[in-house]
């Protein structure tokens, strides 16, 4: 008995607040039910009364001690406004690093593509009047791009629309600059579509050019140059003759991917022309003196064949286990 005393009092002279550093530890040790000084009280019932008296006093009082070295330990951890809580006991918390979604790497490295041959940045409103994105680029009053089916109206005037490409900016940038013109305009657009390949909102990066003596073959140049820095070699490319209200000629190009029968798919990746002269007219650029041509490339189809995603709508889910894997 006078053993396990002396070294209860040993033990606890040596402790301070700060010297204790697991506070449950301490309470389990000195002050539960299967402490040690639980220990020797229990042993109390077979001392005579006058050393159980001597001894009891000395006990109570180191009981005491190990009571107010647990609360000021308990004190000195309370949490504070740096450092919430002080649980070294507890398991780390893990943090999740968040990652670029695809679209945006797909984004940035276009970015990085045509500012390497000169090209600057433009931007225009993702809600756009009907002029912008229809008139001034020659669509005609009946339209079907116009139809409700097709574009999403913002109010019931038909004045305003979400855009439903990021042609408009052509527009603003001829209107706000003179030429030599030479900008990519990325960005959202928004279209009544929805199936695996094509998504209500998805993503487009317009190109213009206007200068003296542009031709379609100086376009086909910047796209066999873009497609070759984005995909590398191992790819055809086809341009087939289209028809857009604001280029003529107009072309959509298809990236080509050789397929298991050994023929080949083709996808569907941008839409280019020279600029109707009828556009630049609209936008105070003479036609007589200038040229231009235009492209507007689909982000999210660039960015499901480069990373073989299936399934357009992937895209816009937010599934972390999707995400992850481009981090
Ligand atoms: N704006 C057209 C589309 O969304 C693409 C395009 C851009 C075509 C520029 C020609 C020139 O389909």
């Amino acid at each position: 008995m006078q053993d396990k005393i002396k070294s209860l009092e040993d033990a606890l002279q040596k402790l301070s607040p700060e010297t204790i550093k697991d506070i449950e530890a301490f309470k389990r040790q000195y002050i539960g039910k299967q402490s040690l000084i639980q220990e020797i009280f229990n042993s109390f019932k077979n001392l005579d009364s006058d050393t159980k008296r001597l001894v009891g006093s000395k006990v109570n009082a180191l009981k005491q001690r190990a009571q107010e070295l647990y609360d000021a330990a308990l004190e000195a951890n309370q949490p504070t406004a740096e450092m919430p809580w002080r649980d070294a006991s507890l398991p780390g918390r893990h943090m999740n690093s968040g990652s670029l979604h695809p679209l945006t790497l797909v984004e940035q490295e276009l970015m990085e593509i045509f500012d390497f041959i000169g090209f600057t940045l433009a931007k225009g409103p993702e809600i756009e009047d009907d002029w912008h994105n229809f008139t001034a680029l020659n669509f005609a009053a009946n339209h079907p791009a116009r139809d409700m089916q097709d574009t999403f109206f913002v109010d019931s005037g038909d004045e305003w629309v979400l855009r439903t490409h990021t042609s408009g900016v052509q527009v603003r940038t001829m209107l706000r600059s003179k030429p030599p013109i030479r900008v990519i305009a990325p960005g959202r657009v928004y279209r009544c579509d929805s199936d695996a390949t094509h998504s209500p909102v998805f993503h487009q990066l317009e190109g213009l050019v206007v200068d003296k003596r542009v031709s379609f073959k100086d376009l086909k140049e910047t796209l066999y140059y873009f497609t070759e820095a984005f995909f590398g070699k191992g790819f055809e490319v086809r341009f087939r003759p289209s028809y857009f209200p604001f280029t003529e000629p107009s072309a959509e190009m298809d990236i080509g991917k050789k397929n298991a029968q050994g023929g080949i798919d083709w996808m569907e990746i941008l839409g280019c022309g020279m600029v109707d002269p009828a556009v630049l007219e609209n936008c105070d650029i003479d036609p007589n003196e200038y040229q231009g041509y235009a492209f507007g490339i689909g982000i999210d189809r660039l960015a499901m064949l480069k990373f073989g995603i299936p399934d357009i709508r992937l895209l816009y889910e937010n599934d972390s286990r999707f995400l992850r894997q481009f981090s």
